[in-house]
């Protein structure tokens, strides 16, 4: 299963990779704006900063939100690195433009699913990643585990291509649910990424080692 991490933020970015375990980034326009970023211009030069940092897939959001402005930010977008992954909201112009993307060999990322059928739609214009929310379904008492679960049973029925990129991630535990399920992917902040690492009896069984070492050995 491949991580994500969620954030624009350069310096979350920079420790995640650092501990080894980051495939890639992806971004939507609310983080970006918890960055410093004022213009339009800085906007490009920080996707391409996150891009330089990582040999893996940076997914970037349009904002427009008729087709016809989106497949022109979508391929501005596309130009800044190899690494772009063009992030398109689910909806009827957001679908036809996945399918201009996918025409024109720029890949996509479909954000905003909440339902089989929205994820079906996406498959079917050749999105290369879908984003189902499960923090957000999770929110209104639906159950976001239970639709990443669907879909990846209505993709298999299909050996669909696209991948399910497991987003809106608010725990550990949603991590390693979605490694049961099978998904392609997770996205996540850092922090449910670092929380992977925690167990009381690893804490207890280090201090024990330390203390059984210098007791009998190092006395
Ligand atoms: O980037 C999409 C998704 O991961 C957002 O998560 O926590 O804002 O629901 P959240």
């Amino acid at each position: 299963m491949k991580f994500f991490i969620d954030t624009a933020n350069l310096k979350d970015i920079k420790k995640g990779i650092s501990i080894g375990v980051v495939d890639g980034v992806t971004t939507n326009p609310s983080l970006m704006g918890q960055e410093n970023i004022t213009n339009h211009k800085s906007i490009n030069e920080h996707y391409k900063k996150i891009c330089e940092m990582i040999d893996g897939d940076v997914s970037v959001e349009v904002i427009s939100n008729n087709y016809h402005d989106m497949i022109s930010e979508g391929v501005l977008l596309s130009k800044i690195h190899k690494n772009i992954i063009v992030k398109v909201p689910m909806g009827l112009d957001g679908i036809k433009a996945i399918k201009f993307f996918t025409d024109n060999n720029i890949k996509t990322n479909c954000t905003l699913v909440f339902s089989v059928s929205q994820a079906l739609l996406a498959s079917k214009v050749g999105a290369t990643y879908i984003s189902p929310f499960i923090g957000r379904l999770d929110d209104i008492d639906n159950d976001g585990l239970n639709l990443i679960k669907d879909i990846k049973i209505a993709y298999s029925n299909y050996n669909v291509k696209t991948k399910i990129l497991a987003a809106s991630i608010r725990s550990g535990l949603h991590i390693s649910k979605c490694s049961l399920i099978g998904v392609d992917c997770i996205t996540s902040p850092l922090k449910h990424i670092l929380s992977l690492f925690n167990h009381p009896l690893t804490d207890i069984g280090i201090k024990k080692f330390e203390n059984d070492f210098n007791r009998y050995i190092n006395k």
